[in-house]
């Protein structure tokens, strides 16, 4: 036994499957515990998690250590999760605001994070060719950059923990508040959005993100941009990962997330300057 190892309890309890994630098979929760397969990310993950811990962030998991399975072992966040049908409250600017808050709060506590000698992301596939380059600016935070309703934990109403940080890289704030706005405002062709999210005013609620963020007016200025470097990347990403690594990846693929993404991308090429006035208004 070494000190990753963890401990179980004497009294043995139930695994409970926990829907809710698009691709990692077997999520259960034991207890007050979740146990995950260890993902390609993990050594990163796993220091990023002790920062937090280090650095007193309560909106994330603590990493516990391995169980005999050999899964990771995090701690059970209580609260409310969207889940599929997707709830009314998707919608409401309240949460939003909130969702805006607990990115910067994030993103905050991780500034100071040092990746730990040796550990360096692995997204767990390789660049696919053709791939278009990164947005041109300096990473500042290794960011979550997965922030879907399905990995924020609400309680009261307000968002209050993330979860699922397996595909957390370092990036700029702004790709981290892209990346909420692609789920919350959200970011696609309102033909693809989820029902509940089908009729709302997206450049406003990209405002009150970037306001909830307390967004700089440079990283304001660069959003659209952004949003459209990382929109046709994800096409070659999501590719690569549908070949490569399979499962729910290969699902989302023959399910249409590639056309989806291209409808994204029009989109946002119609939207862009509203999008950009919205956000860059006094
Ligand atoms: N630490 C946790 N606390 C509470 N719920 C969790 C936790 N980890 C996962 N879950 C629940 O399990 C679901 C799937 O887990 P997740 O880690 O997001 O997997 P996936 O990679 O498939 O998205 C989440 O949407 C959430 O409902
Ligand atoms: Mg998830």
């Amino acid at each position: 036994m070494n000190s990753f190892t963890y401990v179980e309890p004497a009294e043995p309890q139930p695994e409970i499957p926990l829907a809710g994630g698009d691709v990692t098979e077997g999520v259960v929760r034991v207890g007050d515990t979740v146990r995950r397969p260890v993902g390609p990310n993990a050594p990163l993950v796993h220091a990023l998690l002790g920062h937090l811990e280090d650095v007193g962030f309560a909106g994330a998991p603590r990493f516990l250590g391995f169980d005999a399975a050999g899964r990771e072992v995090l701690t059970y966040v209580p609260g409310e999760v969207a889940g599929r049908p997707r709830p009314e409250w998707l919608a409401d600017e309240g949460r939003l605001a909130s969702v805006g808050r607990l990115v910067r709060a994030y993103d905050d506590a991780v500034a100071g994070f040092v990746m730990p000698e040796g550990v360096r992301p692995d997204q767990g596939f390789s660049l696919p060719p053709g791939m278009p380059p990164e947005p041109p600016y300096p990473a500042e935070v290794v960011g979550h950059m997965d922030y879907t309703p399905d990995n924020i934990v609400f309680r009261d109403g307000v968002a209050a923990a993330l979860i699922d940080f397996d595909v957390a890289k370092s990036v700029t704030r702004v790709d981290e508040v892209y990346n909420a706005m692609l789920y919350w405002a959200p970011l696609s062709d309102p033909a693809d959005a989820d029902p509940t999210l089908r009729d709302v005013d997206v450049p406003r609620r990209c405002r009150i993100l970037a306001d909830a963020y307390d967004m700089s007016d440079v990283d304001r200025s660069r959003l659209v941009e952004v949003a459209v470097l990382r929109t046709r990347r994800s096409w070659f990403s999501m590719r690569r990962l549908a070949e490569e690594r399979g499962g729910g990846w290969a699902r989302m693929w023959q399910e249409g997330v590639g056309d989806l993404i291209k409808r994204r991308e029009a989109w946002l090429d119609r939207n862009g300057p509203s999008l950009h006035a919205a956000l860059t208004a006094p």
